[in-house]
């Protein structure tokens, strides 16, 4: 698995595995755990969820998937806003580290900005990794203003920013991806498949697809893959479709290609915000 390194200094994954939507239903409980562990088997190596996810439950399903194999994954979990205090994001971890039996969070977001003073939030967060609970922090859905509102001792650390991010919607390329790279802050691409709707159907995606004898997923997120210092946590509840979006790390797409690509979905000319799923 190709990885990047944060500015820790610590590697991940850029192909995980999301979950968003798993662990809502007891009675799925076991074909959720079935179906991470296949994943699992299949070679990835990242997931991610949260504490929004089934409100805890998607975190247990992953708890007792990864039993035994903790060690060779990287997770990735976030917190609500409403738990970004100083002491409510170490209360807030613990329960998630509780759900998922595990003692370390590789990657620990903010789910997306809210009204508690980040310096309160980012004082949690270094108390939570000074004390190995969690090995690198970051954000999610922060657009170039939020990002600005980081207190400046933390700028320069984050582990990650988790923005929607596809084809369909480049808003991060206006300008928040920039910010990020110039500190070595990796994009996490959520939703990278549109959530499997109309962009999986584009007739260009289709054509450049056919050219490699691959799917149109496959392209989506090849095409995410080639952007520097990116992340890509697709979801599929099918075991068949974590195997071929996995195939994608093999595709390397020519230029004609992303020409092609960057045609029909053109980057963004003007201030945009980043679009929230
Ligand atoms: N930070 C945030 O605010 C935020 C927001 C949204 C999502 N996320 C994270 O990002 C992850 C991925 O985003 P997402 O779940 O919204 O959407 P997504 O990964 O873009 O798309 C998932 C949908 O695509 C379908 N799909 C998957 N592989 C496919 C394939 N090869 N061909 C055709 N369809 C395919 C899935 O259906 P099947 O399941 O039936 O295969 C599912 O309906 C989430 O699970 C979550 O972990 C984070």
């Amino acid at each position: 698995m190709r990885q990047l390194t944060l500015p820790s200094g610590h590697a991940m994954p850029v192909f995980g595995l999301g979950t968003w939507r798993m662990g809502e239903h007891l009675d799925r409980f076991q074909d959720e755990t079935d179906l991470i562990r296949g994943a699992l088997d299949l070679g990835i190596t990242l997931i991610d969820t949260a504490e929004m996810y089934g409100e805890g439950g998607a975190e247990e399903v992953i708890g007792e998937a990864i039993r035994g194999r903790r060690d060779d994954l990287f997770l990735v979990s976030k917190f609500y806003p409403h738990n970004a205090s100083r002491s409510g994001v170490v209360e807030a971890c613990e329960r998630s580290l509780q759900r998922l039996k595990c003692d370390c969070i590789d990657l620990y977001l903010l789910h997306w900005p809210g009204g508690i003073p980040l310096e309160q939030t980012f004082a949690g967060l270094q108390a939570l990794q000074e004390s190995g609970k969690i090995r690198d922090y970051g954000v999610s859905n922060f657009d170039l203003h939020d990002l600005r509102a980081i207190p400046e001792a933390y700028r320069d650390r984050l582990g990650g920013n988790q923005v929607f991010y596809n084809l369909a919607h480049r808003e991060p390329e206006w300008a928040v991806a920039d910010w990020c790279r110039q500190r070595g802050t990796p994009l996490m691409a959520y939703s990278p498949l549109d959530q499997g709707g109309e962009l999986l159907k584009s007739s260009v995606i289709a054509k450049v697809a056919e050219n490699h004898g691959a799917s149109p997923a496959q392209i989506a997120l090849a095409w995410l893959l080639h952007q520097p210092e990116t992340v890509v946590i697709p979801k599929s509840a099918r075991l068949k479709r974590i195997e071929d979006n996995l195939a994608a790390l093999d595709i390397e797409l020519s230029a004609g290609d992303l020409q092609d690509l960057d045609s029909a979905f053109p980057a963004p000319q003007r201030a945009v915000r980043l679009g929230m799923r």
